[in-house]
């Protein structure tokens, strides 16, 4: 079982933190109806994921819930006909909402964007437009390549109002990652910026997707859009590049809503895995739209006066569903901030929420851990009693770092949901609510209508305290509808591990309140501030380098970042001859590592040896290396990693 270092702490806590009454009262679900809807998704989880469904509004209604005659290839609402973008735009634009603020933006050097509702809109049709006149059409594949912009949300939208799939690509990635996305994907178009600012200095993007597009696959990239932002000399190919601006202006702000069938692709998220080979992780537009919007509405309470503000970049899924979709289709007010949250200064987040009276905060363990190492001058500085509701998402939460948030950022007041979900679920699956009473650490009990448990390889549920495979037991509105061209990988890697139960690759534990732990993954794939990273992928960036002749990559426990990456590598003879020392071969395969994948898959350290562990077929001992880095008994070698 891999569980180390700080992650011990979780172990050992016993706190428990009830809400105030006052929450109790205003929670748009008191525990009575969380006591109905619980008995409603117990009895029949479909008539309960079916009342969600009604919340929305489709062109067509669903001829059944759920479609499970080819498991665990699942259909939600088949028959039905919708568009995600109709429902998080178009139908706003008939109520109320249609002049209350969608979007507040917030740049790194202090400029500032505000859409409402209706001036969305009509920015998202006049992009609808002009992809159209691209010609773009429904089914077509979008990368989008972007820093945190306006227009970050204006293309997503823009590419599901018209019936195309989007595939964002996060920008601490390489242009070979990049490249290699692209070609998967078989991308039509690719919307990117000129750049943009992270901790005072402007990232020059364009030229990333320029080496990402010498060389795309021929058939690939007809043309690629560029948002001006940082005032970069970009270089302009014609007729390939266009300025987003110019293509804009000349569109009308009106535009029609493709009408979609129900498990139509929305967009692909690669994601990785325990191969280097990333899965693109498919979600369509019915069954997402329902469970993003049932989630965030009743886990973050939404109330028609809150600015909810997700940190995350739009990049991974939790910008996809908890920045941009799940906060429009819920009708709220979302906030993105294109910058470092340590620029100019460590106040920059609490500096946010005063200046636009943030009431909900959903952020990340890492940056929370980052913060906290400023103490409480920072936030003491800023009014932040807009606060009700806190949250945390990607890696597991510390207690230290927990009791931090409570106290010096929700004044005490303010319960934090620890949201456990995947780039796979596409919606919050285990998480508290505002009414639950809470231990640090935990991330409480599944959603109504969300069966998860902890088992063994048989997939027995394991006795309370003690640790097993987390999975969930029934599928969910929002679950991925595959990977992109490859349904034997989905069928092996999710369904066939524990045979009739959704494998989600974590470890985790239940206590005798079956209140759930989550340890950390199973499988080689590294959590890096809540970026989720293959080992394999980080390996065969090395071993690509023309010294390194083995690689084994394995993730070590980090006071900041949760968990970084360590290398062992095994060199080719002739290394000599190029570098004067060692150091300067590890400084050189670090930054080679860093060219191969980008800034995101950073080695904390790397160290040269002559041999690795292996098991008898050859496959590489990782547990073992990690065992011995940390000091632990290797113990028996049967254990539960070596399920993947
Ligand atoms: O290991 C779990 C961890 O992040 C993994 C999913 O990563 P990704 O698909 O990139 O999505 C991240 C954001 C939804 C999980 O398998 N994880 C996610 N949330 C938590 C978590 N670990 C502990 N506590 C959480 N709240």
């Amino acid at each position: 079982m891999d569980q180390t270092g700080a992650l011990d702490a979780l172990l050992h806590e016993e706190r428990v933190f009830r809400p105030l009454p006052q929450m109790v009262i205003e929670a748009n679900l008191n525990p009575h109806e969380l006591e109905q809807a619980q008995e409603q998704a117990n009895r029949d989880f479909l008539s309960y994921w079916e009342d969600a469904a009604h919340e929305l509004d489709w062109f067509k209604k669903w001829d059944q819930v759920l479609d499970d005659s080819n498991a665990p290839h699942y259909r939600w609402f088949p028959g039905a006909r919708c568009n995600i973008v109709y429902n998080a735009l178009d139908r706003h634009i008939e109520t109320a909402n249609k002049n209350k603020l969608a979007l507040i933006w917030e740049g790194e050097p202090g400029d500032q964007r505000k859409y409402t509702y209706y001036e969305l809109y009509r920015e998202v049709n006049r992009f609808a437009n002009a992809l159209r006149s691209l010609g773009v059409a429904k089914g077509d594949r979008v990368v989008l390549y972007m820093p945190l912009l306006p227009e970050t949300t204006i293309a997503m939208l823009a590419v599901a109002k018209i019936g195309a799939v989007h595939s964002m690509i996060y920008g601490g990635f390489s242009a070979k990652v990049l490249r290699e996305r692209i070609n998967d994907a078989k991308a039509k178009l690719v919307v990117t910026a000129d750049g943009f600012y992270r901790n005072g200095r402007v990232v020059n993007l364009k030229q990333i997707v320029d080496e990402a597009l010498l060389g795309a696959c021929a058939e690939c990239v007809e043309t690629c859009v560029v948002v001006h932002r940082a005032n970069v000399d970009a270089e302009m190919h014609e007729p390939r590049d266009l300025w987003y601006e110019d293509l804009v202006r000349r569109e009308r702000p009106s535009s029609p809503t493709e009408v979609m069938d129900a498990d139509d692709p929305l967009f692909l998220l690669y994601s990785s895995g325990t191969t280097g080979k990333p899965k693109g992780i498919v979600h369509s537009h019915a069954g997402y739209m329902v469970g993003i919007n049932r989630t965030l509405n009743w886990v973050f309470d939404l109330k028609p006066t809150d600015i909810f503000w997700c940190t995350a970049d739009t990049g991974w899924i939790t910008g996809h569903s908890y920045v941009i979709y799940g906060p429009l289709v819920a009708g709220t007010t979302t906030v993105m901030y294109e910058g470092h949250p340590l620029y100019p200064q460590a106040d920059r987040l609490w500096d946010v929420v005063a200046r636009y009276g943030v009431t909900i905060l959903y952020t990340s363990p890492t940056l929370i851990r980052m913060l906290m190492r400023f103490g409480t001058q920072y936030p003491r500085q800023k009014d932040l009693s807009t606060l009700r509701l806190l949250g945390s998402v990607g890696e597991p939460i510390n207690p230290e770092a927990w009791v931090w948030l409570h106290k010096h950022i929700g004044g005490a007041k303010c319960p934090i949901m620890d949201t456990w979900w995947q780039t796979e679920t596409g919606m919050f699956m285990i998480s508290p609510l505002p009414i639950s009473p809470l231990k640090p650490g935990s991330v409480n009990k599944a959603l109504p209508g969300v069966e998860a448990d902890v088992v063994d390889r048989e997939g027995n549920p394991v006795p309370a305290g003690k640790g097993g495979f987390l999975v969930i037991k029934k599928p969910w509105p929002a679950m991925m509808s595959g990977i992109d061209n490859d349904p034997e990988r989905y069928e092996n890697t999710y369904w066939k591990k524990i045979p009739g139960m959704y494998f989600a690759g974590d470890v985790a534990r239940k206590d005798e309140d079956g209140y759930i732990w989550i340890q950390g993954r199973a499988d080689d794939v590294l959590n890096i501030a809540g970026h989720r990273i293959g080992t394999a992928e980080v390996e065969s960036a090395l071993v690509a380098h023309r010294f390194v002749n083995e690689a084994a990559v394995i993730g070590i426990p980090d006071t900041i970042k949760g968990e970084v990456a360590k290398a062992f590598v095994i060199l080719t003879d002739g290394w000599e001859a190029e570098y004067d020392t060692s150091e300067d071969l590890v400084s050189a395969l670090k930054n080679h590592v860093r060219r191969e994948l980008g800034p995101v898959a950073v080695l904390k350290s790397l160290e040269f040896r002559t041999t690795l562990p292996k098991t008898r077929s050859g496959k590489i001992m990782r547990r073992i290396l990690k065992a011995e880095e940390l000091g632990e008994d290797v113990g028996d070698t049967s254990t539960l990693e070596d399920l993947d």
